[in-house]
């Protein structure tokens, strides 16, 4: 009888343990499954050169009007990025638009780069209409030629040039593969330099590729930086974890967050990047999964965004264990007040060798499909003045206190439609 027992619990142990390793086995190899189908996409969007699908702005339900109302003025202090510098040919000239203005974007046949006010100030017409001379650029309606520095070189029925009717440039810079312009609203010379990524520039990290979104995404920008102090929206928002650039949920996964806000001016800024730039605040989130409510072991990914300025550009690191790195930038140009608060977003990333390139498009497509969860909601809101915060709500007021430093006493001001100069 004893020995019956015994069989009969030796037997018992046997099929617990074949059953639970069974359940083991089946759990990894449908979360396998579920994460080997997500990958294929990733590789399958990535050599099939599909960027997103085009989204649709869902409901357009808040008033355009009302809403910019809430809001501070459209075009804080700041760099905004403007062209790629690829986009300027030697020897050409291309029309870019944002903060509410056009500009004429030009290269001399010698290779300077020069971003003027698109409109002549002779009589106004539109200098990217125009064509590039050798090291000058010619309105296309009197033909006067215009210097990189926007001086008038010479005028065909003068034989001297006016001093006084240089056409108005802006002060840009190159920032890996993008130029950007300086705004203030005072004309004040730039407040900040964009801290490039030695990584970038020592070649350490490659060039993947890049995405200008294809609609105007109708928001304010403040509303990116207040996004990430905002510590109660990431799990309704991203909780569950989608197939990288759509909002498609897989199965069964879950996604936590462990983050935290650092300003520039902080002591701790110096173990993310630079120290003592009031003008920088990093983000600092690590995310891990689950499955069906178990923790998935290795999953632990980290990311530093680090916005530089007010949210205009915004660089990310992510850090893949065992792989390597991927930085990507994010950027924001407010264009015109016309079409209320509108944005051009742009995306371009970069990957050290042990990522390949199907891997980055995976985790910046990862990153989009929770970028667009939170425009849904970005599009249809208002700005509360003072919102009822509760315990636990993040460091929004603090991150709010941070991005006044982008307003002047002007900025309300240049943000109307440019008066006529009777
Ligand atoms: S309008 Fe440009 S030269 Fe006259
Ligand atoms: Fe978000």
């Amino acid at each position: 009888m004893i020995a019956m027992q015994k069989v009969v619990s030796w037997q018992r142990v046997l099929f617990v343990a074949i059953a639970a390793s069974a359940c083991y086995i089946q759990y990894y190899v449908l979360l396998g499954l579920i994460l080997s189908m997500a990958g294929l996409w990733g590789i399958y969007l990535r050599f099939m050169c599909i960027i997103p699908s085009k989204q649709i702005r869902k409901s357009g339900f808040t008033d355009a009007k009302q809403r910019a109302m809430t809001y501070p003025a459209v075009y804080p202090n700041g760099w905004y990025h403007l062209v790629n510098a690829d986009d300027v040919k030697p020897g050409t000239v291309v029309q870019a638009e944002g903060l509410g203005r056009k500009f004429a974007v030009w290269r001399s046949a010698s290779g300077e780069l020069s971003v003027l006010d698109a409109f002549c100030p002779h009589g106004g017409a539109n200098l990217a209409c125009g064509t590039v001379e050798e090291d000058h650029l010619v309105c296309p309606f009197h033909l006067w030629k215009f210097n990189p520095d926007g001086g008038v070189h010479s005028v065909p029925w003068l034989d001297k040039p006016p001093i006084h009717s240089n056409a108005k440039t802006w002060e840009w810079t190159e920032f890996h593969g993008m130029v950007c312009i300086w705004f203030d609203a005072e004309g004040r010379e730039p407040a900040y330099d964009l801290p490039r990524v030695t990584g970038i520039t020592d070649g350490k990290f490659r060039y993947c590729d890049n995405w200008e979104v294809d609609r105007p995404i109708y928001m304010h920008l403040i509303e990116y930086m207040e996004n990430t102090v905002d510590v109660q929206h990431f799990t309704p928002m991203h909780g569950r974890m989608a197939l990288p650039w759509t909002q498609w949920r897989l199965p069964g996964i879950t996604v936590l967050f462990d983050s935290k806000v650092v300003l520039g001016a902080d002591e701790e800024a110096e173990e993310y990047g630079d120290k003592g730039r009031p003008e920088i605040l990093y983000f600092i989130n690590t995310s891990s999964l689950q499955f069906y409510g178990r923790d998935v072991p290795r999953t632990s990914a980290s990311v530093v965004v680090q916005f530089m300025g007010p949210a205009s550009v915004n660089r990310f690191l992510f850090t893949i264990p065992d792989l390597g790195e991927i930085i990507m930038m994010q950027t924001h140009l407010p264009l015109n007040e016309n079409e209320g608060l509108a944005q051009k977003v742009r995306f371009s990333w970069f990957a050290t060798s042990g990522i390949p390139d199907a891997l980055a498009s995976y985790v910046v497509g990862e990153w989009v499909s929770n970028w667009w969860d939170d425009v849904g909601v970005w599009e249809e809101k208002i700005r509360r003045a003072k919102p009822k915060l509760v315990k636990g709500d993040g460091p929004i007021q603090r991150g709010r206190g941070w991005y006044k430093q982008f307003y002047s006493e002007s900025s309300e001001k240049v943000s109307s439609p440019q008066s006529f100069d009777w």
